[in-house]
């Protein structure tokens, strides 16, 4: 067993380090005080190759591996956990299954300038009564002619308001339940579709979430992703890459609020010392570096799986539960390290608190990454 990166790894990572911290670390919190898109940062990554990293460069992406792809992850979601899910989104949930599901026409019009960053991409799953139940889809699409006819209602789409097309499902056969749930490209100009509500969020409030309404949208028939009924398998599958993603923001939120607590625990003093060389301090902190190197070690080797092609699904899962579980208590105990002064926003710790909760909600919750943890085991 080898837990070395390779040298290709190793300066992919210090690349996308100093780029995060010269110039996104910064205007993180600016950012996030205005609910502001950070729509500089995603220019900048695209020239960077950072918004298409596993698309091969034939269709416009970096061509990376998935290991190197979730060492810059991290070092963009430590330095601002909302951007980070930007480029999350388009890499794995937008980008993804056009290139696995897609026709070469479809992957010339919709991958290509998507992989280099020029347009943004969404994913549409979530409805308002479907979220864990994915399979439970409302969203209806009929076939009329050369267009499918699309009615219904999304949310808590990330990148909705800013993004050129989206991977969007719906129902063509109701009575299959998830067998009768097709996938859809569909492009923000399309008749009848429109961004509704914006969302005010908890955290990651730089990100863009929104509704997205489908009212005799009409989407021609060429822009089916796979086949009619394939809808819920691509969705599924789409979701175990993203998995490793969102696994991967969480861990680089821990590492930005373990590397402040760290820092501010030696320069603190109490009762005469700095307040490291307290032990309630020091096992805090050791805790934390633990379970950022387990989580680390849990996304990599998901990560690793899916290079080698092998089925990834259950370690997917068990490297998002745990590195989302580990980034709420992190930023839990960061903010305790800190005292008040983690409580206020001269310090970053709050934000990363507030950023990390949405890591055990968003791409299926801790329930459902249990729930297909212990369905995978159950199996064998
Ligand atoms: N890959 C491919 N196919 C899969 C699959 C996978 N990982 N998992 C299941 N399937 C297939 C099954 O093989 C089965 O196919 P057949 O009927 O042909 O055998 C079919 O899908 C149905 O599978 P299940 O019986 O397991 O389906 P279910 O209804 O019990 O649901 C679930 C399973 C795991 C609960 C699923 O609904 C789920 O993952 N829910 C959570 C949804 C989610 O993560 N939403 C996130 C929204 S996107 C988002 O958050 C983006 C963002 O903003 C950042």
């Amino acid at each position: 067993m080898n837990f070395a990166l390779t040298e290709d790894q190793k300066a992919i990572g210090d690349m996308v380090r100093q780029f995060a911290q010269k110039e996104i670390a910064p205007k993180a919190a600016g950012l996030d005080a205005r609910s502001e898109f950070p729509s500089e940062n995603i220019k900048k990554m695209a020239e960077l190759g950072l918004m298409g990293m596993m698309i091969p460069t034939e269709w416009g992406g970096a061509g990376f591996d998935t290991i190197s792809y979730c060492l810059a992850l991290e070092e963009i979601s430590a330095a601002c956990a909302s951007t980070g899910v930007t480029m999350s989104v388009n890499n794995s949930l937008y980008c993804g299954p056009i290139l696995k599901f897609g026709t070469p026409g479809q992957k010339e019009k919709y991958l290509r300038s998507f992989a280099q960053g020029k347009k943004l991409g969404a994913y549409a799953l979530s409805e308002p009564g479907t979220g864990s139940d994915a399979a439970n889809q409302q969203t209806t699409a009929k076939k009329t002619g050369a267009k499918y006819i699309l009615n219904g209602r999304k949310n808590f789409i990330t990148n909705g308001p800013h993004a050129d097309a989206m991977v969007l499902y719906a129902m063509t056969d109701k009575e299959k339940r998830h067998k009768g749930i097709s996938c859809f490209i569909v492009e923000k100009g399309f008749p009848g579709f429109s961004i509704g509500k914006i969302e005010k969020k908890l955290g990651i409030c730089a990100s863009s979430t929104s509704e997205v309404v489908l009212d005799n949208c009409e989407v021609p028939v060429e822009n089916i992703l796979g086949q009619e009924g394939a809808g819920f398998s691509i969705a599924m599958a789409t979701l175990d890459s993203g998995r490793i993603g969102i696994g991967t923001q969480a861990l680089g939120i821990s590492r930005a609020a373990y590397e402040a607590a760290l820092a501010y625990s030696k320069q603190r003093e109490a009762f005469g010392q700095a307040i490291s060389q307290f032990q309630a301090i020091q096992h805090y902190l050791a805790d934390m570096a633990l379970k950022i190197d387990a989580s680390r070690l849990l996304i990599h080797r998901a990560a690793w799986m899916r290079d080698q092609g092998m089925p990834f699904s259950k370690e997917a899962a068990m490297a998002k539960l745990h590195a989302s579980e580990a980034a709420m208590w992190i930023t839990t105990k960061a903010i305790q390290v800190f005292g008040g002064y983690g409580y206020i926003k001269d310090y970053p710790v709050e934000r990363h608190f507030r950023d990390a909760k949405i890591t055990e909600l968003y791409e299926g919750t801790s329930e459902i990454q249990r729930l297909v943890i212990a369905r995978s085991i159950l199996k064998n």
